[in-house]
């Protein structure tokens, strides 16, 4: 019992209105479950190859029926009869059969999408809640709820306005549990906002629903942060800390080996550049005026020397995530590993493509004292996957938004629903 029948794929929109993959899984004791594919702007270059048609009469060329084709004809004839139970074993027949290291033949969106909607079957037949299984497969106790990284400024490629730096994220690390933090977040979310009306700054949000306001500066940014924090009755330090992705691939010159004002070059005014150097001791600087406790991305997936001397310099003190530097991907990891490079991870499956390779990385990451930080993408849809994965892996962290927007809110209400059903045996990172 419980093998696969069909698998369908058809193309639907993300939240940026572009398309991505969902599949349709059905066995053959007539579970049906669904899976859909979110998808990156600020992509790292090392990622699994998110397969679009280039079909520039449909989409703009981001059409995604090659993908959904691959599901539909030779993904499901790989696949066809086979127990919904082999996840690893499934995993590997699809990276095989694609034969390419960055799945280059199928697409990461389509097999990925295969991949979780696998998943999701077990656990409808084995009458589990997703993350009850997700923890079982992996043998783990599937009751940590995460402390949520909130992205209520956005800026960098997700936000119209001057900011280079990408994201603004509130981590409520004083909140006793998770509907605590979401309530925290929540109320600086909606003081941040008033914040800003007052300043006659735009309150209109970003791709991942923070807001975009017109700034000129990171510092003005995080200063308005921290008025929101103390003006909706929090002790920034205490109750919140601030965590940072400047997403600082996107802002670096490889030739000149230094990062560039890129909003002010996309305007096409003047920009200047900063050596390694300068963008190590400016997030240092960061670090001392305002209660930042964790950076992703500070510096450039090509800086890896950079990386080494910002990990020794901040290291000890504070998290440092590798998103684009690592693309959820063992072979960088361990290189991060081995040259001490960064203190955390950044979790996207599709990043890698397949369920079982993700968690290959949150374990060799574990392994080695790093920390896991489960994550969105900037398109997403209403899929909650994530929020089980987080609390099945034991991550402790998810970022998944701001305080707005369903797509967000979706992997925030499907938690609050996990803590709820786990009663007292709910736990909640406190280890920040
Ligand atoms: P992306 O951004 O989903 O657009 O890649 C998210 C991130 O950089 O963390
Ligand atoms: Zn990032």
């Amino acid at each position: 019992m419980s093998k696969i029948k069909n698998i369908h794929a058809l193309e639907i929109l993300d939240s940026r209105g572009t398309p991505t993959v969902e599949v349709i899984l059905t066995t053959d004791d007539d579970i049906r479950v669904n899976a859909k594919i979110p998808s990156g702007a600020s992509t790292g270059q090392n990622e699994a190859l998110e397969l679009r048609d280039g079909d520039t009469s449909r989409y703009f060329g981001k059409g995604v029926l090659k993908a959904v084709a691959n599901v539909n004809g030779p993904l499901f004839k790989l696949l066809k009869g086979k127990s919904i139970f082999d996840q690893q074993a499934l995993d590997s027949l699809m990276i095989k059969e694609d034969g390419t290291e960055y799945k280059s033949n199928f697409g990461a969106n389509a097999i990925l999408g295969i991949s979780l909607a696998i998943a999701k079957a077990a656990a409808v037949s084995k009458k589990l809640p997703l993350y009850k299984y997700l923890g079982e497969i992996q043998d783990k106790k599937a009751t940590l709820l995460p402390c949520p990284m909130m992205n209520i400024i956005n800026g960098g490629l997700h936000g119209d306005n001057m900011l280079d730096f990408q994201e603004f994220m509130i981590r409520p690390k004083g909140a006793k549990n998770f509907k605590e933090s979401l309530r925290y977040g929540a109320e600086i979310f909606h003081t941040l906002k008033k914040i800003l009306k007052d300043k006659k700054l735009s309150t209109s949000v970003g791709d991942e629903g923070g807001f975009a306001p017109n700034l000129s500066s990171d510092e003005e940014s995080l200063a308005l942060i921290v008025e929101a924090i103390q003006k909706a009755g929090y002790e920034p330090k205490k109750d919140i800390t601030i965590a940072l992705d400047p997403a600082a691939s996107e802002f670096f010159d490889k030739e000149k080996n230094s990062y560039f004002e890129m909003k002010k070059k996309l305007a096409n005014q003047d920009y200047k550049y900063r050596s390694v150097e300068d963008q190590i001791k400016h997030l240092e600087n960061l670090t001392k005026k305002f209660p930042i406790d964790s950076i992703e991305d500070g510096l450039s997936e090509n800086d890896w020397d950079g990386w080494a001397k910002l990990t020794k310099d901040l290291g000890k003190k504070i998290q440092l995530v590798g998103d684009d530097l690592f693309v959820t991907n063992t072979k960088f990891l361990k290189k991060g590993i081995e040259k001490h490079v960064a203190n955390a991870i950044l979790i996207k499956l599709n990043q890698i493509g397949t369920l079982t390779e993700t968690i290959q990385a949150i374990d060799l990451a574990h392994q080695n004292g790093y920390r896991c930080v489960i994550s969105h993408r900037s398109a997403e849809t209403e899929d909650t996957f994530i929020a089980d994965f987080a609390v099945a892996t034991r991550a402790g962290q998810i970022k998944t938004g701001s305080l707005s927007r369903s797509e967000r809110i979706a992997k925030y209400n499907r938690l609050l629903e996990i803590e709820e059903e786990l009663k007292d045996k709910a736990e909640f990172f406190k280890d920040l």
